[in-house]
């Protein structure tokens, strides 16, 4: 595996793959690797032939200069994880390279960048497409996988790539998680020993609320989610939404959509988590 710095190192590599005719495959990360990127290689390993991973923490994603402060970074172990999976080329900027000279483009999402995530981190998504855009210019991949753990995330990379009319395949990736069902995170490693024992009762109260769910209404099955979460003395939810998958419209009833999905944030102490479950996907495009 090839570490390179620069735009210009990056384009060197990516050119001569293209040349043989390798498809590439990308997968944009902030570092801290755990298995649930991982995961994300592989799948392109498995789908394409030249697979580039970028490890770049995004200043302008964050919108609290202490949680980019704390963010973890580690490039020597985030490049050993990489050279088990077949990555070919880690690509590992720093800021001045991916922004030499402020980035002021303002995306209009419609309600994508309003809800949930949106709503609680203002401008976060807008930085990602900033940086998204940027990084998809600089590698120009055939395809990119994105985990659906950041499920409003991947919404908002379909439509960014819509509108700028890009020729690259978005690729949905499976959420992974730690045996105790919590998903996996870089922000995990943060947790101390209390809140990293409770923090699976979020993934555990979503599972179990499948069982329910089509027995209750919404404001029922919301209530009832967010309560027993918030019951244990750790965790404190900021919001559950129950959404359509596509529009991430919220939803009151269980005809409205094909495409139900349940996205929470919780806050562990200063720690914010987040994770979803779908309810029901008769949508066979996804
Ligand atoms: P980061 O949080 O490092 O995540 C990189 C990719 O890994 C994202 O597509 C994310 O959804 C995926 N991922 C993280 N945890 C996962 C898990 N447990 N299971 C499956 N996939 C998981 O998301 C970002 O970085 C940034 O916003 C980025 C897209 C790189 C732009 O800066």
């Amino acid at each position: 595996m090839k570490i390179v710095k620069t735009v210009a190192d990056l384009r060197k590599g990516i050119e001569a793959a293209k040349q043989e005719g390798k498809r590439v495959g990308f997968v944009p990360t902030m570092g801290a690797l755990h298995n649930g990127h991982l995961s994300l290689v592989k799948q392109a390993v498995e789908a394409t032939d030249f697979v580039v991973v970028s490890v770049f923490v995004n200043p302008n994603q964050f919108n609290n200069a202490t949680d980019l402060d704390r963010y973890p970074r580690d490039l020597n172990r985030d490049a050993q994880m990489l050279q088990t999976v077949n990555c070919e080329l880690l690509f590992a900027p720093d800021v001045k390279e991916v922004y030499p000279e402020e980035d002021t483009r303002q995306f209009e999402f419609g309600n994508l960048d309003k809800v949930m995530e949106g709503q609680f981190r203002p401008g976060h998504f807008n930085g990602v497409a900033q940086v998204v855009s940027r990084l998809f210019d600089m590698v120009n991949p055939d395809k990119a996988f994105f985990g659906m753990k950041d499920f409003q995330q991947l919404a908002i990379i379909r439509a960014m790539v819509k509108q700028l009319n890009l020729n690259v395949q978005i690729v949905p990736c499976e959420i992974v998680r730690e045996e105790d069902g919590l998903a996996m995170s870089s922000r995990n490693t943060l947790l101390n020993s209390g809140q990293r024992k409770n923090a699976p009762i979020i993934a555990r109260t979503l599972f179990e609320s499948c069982k329910f769910a089509s027995d209750l209404n919404f404001n029922e099955l919301k209530s009832k989610v967010i309560s027993s979460i918030n019951e244990d003395e750790e965790l404190e939810v900021e919001y559950f939404e129950i959404v359509d998958g596509n529009t991430l419209q919220s939803i009151d009833n269980w005809n409205e959509s094909d495409y139900i999905v349940g996205c929470i944030a919780v806050f562990a102490g200063e720690v914010r988590l987040i994770d979803n479950v779908t309810y029901k996907n008769t949508d066979h495009e996804h």
